[in-house]
């Protein structure tokens, strides 16, 4: 789901609900990018060098400029901290209605073996943790190194 979002950037309670989540993670689509966003400034930091540091290598979405977004809520309003992310195909969509594909494994596979070739051990295989961006497959959710 692609949101317009306000400058700066701020965004409602229940469209933040509605944006993709993970454990640490909510992703935030503003058209062919996304703002990968956190609770925890400390969190966003590490994990905003690591992608970039990954993104160098072809491994990673390429990621720019850490930003604070503001989320309205019905108490006056909490922060989080995100940064600018190139969006991919996530491989749990991709492959939504093709889970047996044989191109899934051989794509994972690859994905992993060059990660561990750059030193990134990928502990937390599962297919909304990966994508394509033009055709190639990069990690997404660079936690767990
Ligand atoms: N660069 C991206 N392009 C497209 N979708 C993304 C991107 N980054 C995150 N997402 C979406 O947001 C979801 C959560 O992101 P991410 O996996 O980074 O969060 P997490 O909280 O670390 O996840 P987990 O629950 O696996 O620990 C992903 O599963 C995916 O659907
Ligand atoms: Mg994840």
């Amino acid at each position: 789901m692609s949101i317009a979002l306000d400058v700066p950037a701020k965004l409602s309670h229940a469209a933040y609900g509605d944006c993709a989540c993970g454990a640490d993670c909510t992703f935030i689509q503003v058209g062919d990018r996304g703002l990968k966003c956190y609770n925890n400034s400390n969190i966003r930091d590490r994990f905003y060098r690591l992608q970039r540091s990954l993104a160098a290598k072809g491994l990673a979405p390429a990621c720019d400029d850490c930003v604070e977004v503001k989320i309205d809520t019905s108490c006056g309003g909490r922060t989080v901290y995100a940064f600018w992310s190139v969006c991919a195909d996530v491989a749990c969509d991709v492959y939504a209605t093709t889970n047996r594909s044989p191109k899934r494994l051989t794509d994972r596979d690859d994905l992993k073996d060059r990660l561990l070739r750059a030193g990134y051990s990928w502990l937390d295989i599962h297919d909304g943790n990966w994508g394509y961006i033009n055709g190639r497959a990069v990690l997404i959710d660079v936690a767990g190194y």
